[in-house]
């Protein structure tokens, strides 16, 4: 924190704080943390009667709309949502022309951003039946996107949206059909999932939500401010932790190497994946309901060896001092990979679950967002650490 006062700066004080470690860039009243007491609730419901009671397209409407639908509201709700889940033909040939190896996230970033040129009534943003419209089209059409994206780098034709199956199974359907006749994915991983979407829903302002609001801020249309939010999250230290989670405890390979691993972070070579938080300074409520999701999808799959390692890492890790002295503890994404394995994604799909679940919280900041008067376009101040007053010497004279 200092107090800079130039020469035609109104404001005489300005905060220096890289990261936003404690400046709020707005009001919000969609997602409560607490992160002294590992509390999380979107729009005041505790995440963890969300995600044992409701399903994810109740939550996307809880935060897009303030409140639990009735049950007309939910079913309306449901009907728009699962006849939007078809793309144009065109952005198929557009995924069609990524490198057969194209990550998935960045298929996802482009094919979102494409999007606004599909819909270009969506730069009305003031209009609040076209945002709507908006709204319901991307949530409805993320799981589509996402879904081919992974069809891609398997080689395999896409698969069309099954509209008689609920937005999960649907999901799972367009991921895994192999053949003509319907999918039928198990009722108990399909639960697993909406729960996993559920817990990925919104987090306040983490670094994709502050992307898609300081994109949005410039009132661009809602698909380029999202697709800004997806390669926010695309980062390692973002989304892409448990991806990074995964492939540690592939390399830690067995209990017996865990020690030597634990010395390596506490010599500062390498960070434990899947541990602390910027909000949370105690166990991370999501990473409690992500284990009973572990315990229900490997009832279906068979356990996945690379848990023990998992669990041995945390048992060390909560009784290290290092570790209780900077209060870190298992974050969203310790588990999380184990789940998307067990399920037979690959480590490059991780992120695309995430960005599925969080597009209604990017979508319900982005709503806020807009409809704030007192919102002014993202504009960061900076310290200015460079030279000054220099003179040009011509390149003749340099050269
Ligand atoms: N392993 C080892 N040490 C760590 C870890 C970790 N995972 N996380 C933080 N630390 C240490 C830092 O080295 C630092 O130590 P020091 O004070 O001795 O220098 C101290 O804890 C504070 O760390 P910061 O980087 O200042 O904490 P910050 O709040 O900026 O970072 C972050 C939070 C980025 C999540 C960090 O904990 C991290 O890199 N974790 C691993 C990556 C991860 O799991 N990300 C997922 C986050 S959740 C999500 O995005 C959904």
């Amino acid at each position: 924190l200092g107090q800079i006062k130039l020469p035609g700066d109104l404001s005489g004080l300005a905060t220096y704080d890289p990261g936003f470690t404690n400046t709020a860039s707005c009001r919000s009243s969609v997602t409560y943390i607490d992160g002294d007491n590992g509390v999380l609730e979107y729009r005041g419901y505790p995440i963890e009667q969300l995600a044992e009671q409701s399903t994810f397209l109740e939550v996307a409407y809880l935060l897009i709309h303030g409140a639990l639908p009735t049950e007309a509201e939910y079913k309306n709700w449901e009907h728009h949502i699962t006849f939007h889940t078809y793309v144009h033909e065109n952005v198929k040939s557009f995924m069609q022309g990524f490198r057969y190896d194209a990550h998935p996230m960045g298929m996802l970033m482009a094919s979102v951003g494409a999007l606004s040129t599909f819909y270009p009534e969506s730069v009305n943003i003031h209009d609040a039946d076209n945002r709507n419209i908006q709204i319901i089209r991307m949530i409805a059409k993320m799981p589509t996107l996402g879904a081919w994206a992974f069809r891609h780098a398997q080689g395999k034709p896409y698969v069309y949206p099954d509209n008689n199956l609920s937005y999960t199974a649907n999901f799972l359907s367009m991921l895994f059909k192999m053949s003509e006749t319907r999918y039928h994915p198990d009722e108990r991983i399909v639960r697993a999932l909406d729960t996993l979407l559920i817990l990925h829903a919104d987090h306040e302002q983490n670094a994709s939500t502050n992307a898609v609001r300081s994109v949005g801020s410039t009132q661009v249309d809602p698909y380029s401010a999202v697709a800004s939010g997806v390669g926010a999250l695309f980062g390692p230290l973002h989304g892409g932790a448990n991806e990074a989670v995964l492939r540690m405890l592939k390399r830690i390979g067995s209990v017996e190497n865990i020690p030597a691993f634990i010395e390596g972070v506490k010599a500062g070579n390498e960070r434990l994946m899947g541990f602390g938080h910027r909000v949370y300074k105690n166990y991370d409520p999501r990473a409690k309901l992500i284990k009973k999701a572990c315990d229900d999808v490997f009832e279906v799959t068979g356990v996945n060896p690379l848990l023990k390692i998992a669990q041995e890492l945390e048992k060390i890790a909560l009784n290290d001092e290092y570790f209780v002295k900077r209060r870190l503890y298992p974050n969203v994404d310790f588990y999380s990979g184990l789940i998307y394995e067990a399920l037979q994604f690959p480590p490059e799909m991780f992120t695309v679950l995430f960005a599925i679940g969080r597009t209604p919280g990017w979508l319900a900041q982005w709503l806020e967002l807009t409809t704030d008067k007192d919102q002014k376009i993202a504009r960061p101040k900076q310290i200015y650490t460079g030279a000054r007053g220099q003179l040009y010497v011509p390149q003749s004279q340099r050269w």
